[in-house]
């Protein structure tokens, strides 16, 4: 694709690069300035097919969630799957629209936005998924995969952009030589970093990683995490970490959110949620996560989340929570209960006291 011909001549200089300072890590995070601000939002999703008697049935994905991601942190956000992690991220990059609520990036308004000011938030927010071979063409060469969204936004010539690609792929740890080979010849690994450097083309603030990991085995899994936090303390970046793996989620959170059928049931400092989990479905994640908790009573809690088309009332966790009572068919609010830590459960001085 002849790419420099569609270039504009006054085309936008390329993103500079801030350059590397080495950040005292949580440091950014006590500032606690907010980049991505969710309210109230809502998602469901039409069930096809499904219905009964002429009424329609919906998928709760997201229910009422509201969160804050503040400038410089990494905040995980874990929960079994189908507990609308990964509709939570889309949302926040406008991939799909939320039904209800609010959500704005840096106070600017994300849901309301029209093509010219989505094309800005665009370049300020970048997602990366689990499989890095369905995310890259394998026609293309790396190279040109990374260097597609400068092109798409008319940024910089062929010749300045091309620059700007050996620049990315240094900054995710590669040869510039990698720039020339075709995805078939590389490992899942090196796969992974270019997706992180064609991320990182456009310059943007927020990154969300939706279960990046999940398909590498354990050594390169923990270099790519390290990766994306050398990147975060570089470049400043703000990260929404997806994963089901609670180790993962340990290893690079400054915060962590933890998500049940559609909603928030726990935020709170890493420490706070992961030495002292206060909601019995934290509680029985981060058990099943340690194998010296194997058979402890947290870990054993039985049974599938119920149906995300007909969620129980009230809390969503009821039906499985070893602590329920009457009062738990009422909806729990999100409560501070603690500094850094907030929690949907009205019975959390009990959970506490079962840790
Ligand atoms: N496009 C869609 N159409 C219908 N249902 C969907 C769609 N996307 C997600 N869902 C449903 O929404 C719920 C949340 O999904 P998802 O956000 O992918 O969860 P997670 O990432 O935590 O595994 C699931 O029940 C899923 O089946
Ligand atoms: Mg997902």
């Amino acid at each position: 694709m002849p790419a420099d011909a569609a270039v504009p001549s006054a085309s936008p200089p390329l993103p500079t690069v801030p350059a590397p300072t080495v950040r005292a890590r949580h440091a950014s995070v006590a500032a606690e300035r907010p980049l991505v601000v969710v309210e109230g939002v809502t998602k469901h999703f039409p069930v096809s097919g499904g219905g009964f008697l002429g009424k329609s049935e919906v998928v709760h994905a997201i229910d009422d969630v509201s969160l804050t991601v503040r400038e410089g942190e990494v905040l995980g956000l874990v929960g079994e799957t189908g507990s609308g992690k990964s509709t939570l991220a889309r949302l926040i990059l406008r991939l799909i629209r939320a039904d209800t609520g609010r959500i704005t990036f840096d106070g600017q308004d994300v849901l309301g936005a029209d093509n010219r000011q989505l094309k800005g938030l665009r370049r300020q927010m970048q997602i990366i998924f689990q499989d890095p071979f369905s995310a890259l063409d394998p026609s293309m060469r790396l190279g040109q995969s990374i260097e597609a969204p400068l092109a798409q936004h008319g940024i910089g010539d062929r010749a300045s952009r091309q620059v700007k690609v050996d620049e990315l792929l240094g900054q995710v740890g590669l040869d510039p030589s990698y720039a020339v080979r075709y995805p078939s010849e590389c490992s899942g690994g090196q796969l992974h970093r270019v997706v992180i450097a064609r991320a990182l083309s456009l310059g943007p603030r927020f990154l969300a990683c939706d279960e990046p990991t999940s398909s590498l085995d354990a050594s390169i899994r923990a270099q790519i995490l390290n990766l994306l936090i050398d990147l975060r303390d570089e470049l400043g970046l703000t990260l929404l970490m997806i994963s089901h793996d609670l180790r993962v989620v340990r290893h690079i959170s400054d915060r962590v959110a933890v998500m049940y059928l559609g909603r928030i049931v726990e935020i709170g400092t890493r420490d706070e949620i992961f030495e002292r989990p206060l909601h019995p479905y934290t509680q029985k994640l981060i058990a099943a996560s340690m194998p010296e908790r194997a058979g402890d009573r947290h870990s054993l809690v039985q049974g599938e989340p119920p149906s995300p088309i007909n969620p129980p009332s009230g809390c969503r966790f009821r039906e499985r929570c070893p602590l329920a009572i009457e009062a738990c068919k009422e909806l729990p609010p999100l409560e501070v209960v603690r500094p850094g830590h907030t929690v949907a459960c009205i019975r959390w001085q009990d959970a506490a006291a079962t840790w």
